[in-house]
């Protein structure tokens, strides 16, 4: 019987392992600090873009019912719950929402613990938000990923994504970036263990041109060098 598994399908497993192992210390990643730590300069342009990216997701509000994939750590549950009515979220690591639960301590917020490869949603929401999770699914599950989206939508409601750029300064100090195009990368803890990963990055326009080809409405944008973001809504 020929091997139902898609290209990308052996690094899913080792993804999740990756992200458990590295929930204490992610968020070194977004504070910069340790291995992340770049400098004055450089943490000072990330800050800057930083608080343009939060304004930005701000100004998209209010969400409603709001559903977060691949919540992590909650440095965006966080920010989300001021901006959503209700707020369910979901990752694949118990380590994870370990580390979100104790950050918000809101017992409103709704944790699910689920492989988005494997998950339904159990209803609709307005909005359905996503940061740093995009570039995380392989290309060959792209479309599957916005259909389960959209199924996740009520008539009417939006996606809400934010994700990385292309740069070296993003990375930890001797870590690796991988090429433009790319669609998998190595990744090192702070105790020296290495992973391989899916990571796709998106140019805004290509991203939202890709989204039309799929019937989404979309719009595309980016701080200078760090992030980009947008919005969709199924055409
Ligand atoms: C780059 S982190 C992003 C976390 C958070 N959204 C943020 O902005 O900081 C990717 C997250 O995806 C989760 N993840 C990885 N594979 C997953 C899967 N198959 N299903 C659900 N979550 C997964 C990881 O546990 C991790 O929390």
């Amino acid at each position: 019987m020929a091997d139902p598994r898609l290209p990308h399908d052996h690094l899913l497993d080792e993804q999740v392992a990756y992200y458990r192992a590295r929930a204490p210390e992610y968020d070194e990643w977004w504070e910069r600090r340790g291995r992340f730590d770049r400098g004055p300069e450089l943490n000072a342009v990330w800050s800057a873009e930083v608080a343009e990216l939060e304004a930005a997701i701000d100004a998209m509000g209010p969400f409603g019912d709001t559903l977060e994939l691949a919540c992590g750590t909650g440095i965006w549950t966080r920010r989300l719950r001021s901006l959503a009515g209700t707020l369910t979220a979901v990752d694949a690591s118990e380590e994870m929402i370990g580390i979100n639960r104790a950050r918000l301590r809101d017992d409103s917020v709704a944790y699910v613990a689920a492989d988005l490869f494997a998950w339904t949603p159990p209803r609709r929401f307005d909005t359905v938000f996503f940061s740093f999770w995009l570039s995380h699914v392989p290309p060959e599950r792209f479309a599957p990923f916005w259909d389960l989206v959209g199924r996740a939508l009520v008539p009417g409601g939006r996606a809400v994504f934010i994700d990385n750029q292309w740069i070296e300064s993003a990375t930890s100090l001797g870590g690796r970036l991988g090429d433009r195009d790319s669609t998998s990368v190595e990744r090192q803890l702070n105790d020296g263990r290495w992973y391989r990963i899916v990571k796709v990055f998106y140019d805004p326009d290509d991203l939202a041109r890709r989204l039309g080809g799929l019937g989404w409405r979309a719009h595309v944008t980016g701080t200078p060098q760090y992030f980009i973001y947008g919005e969709a809504s199924p055409g």
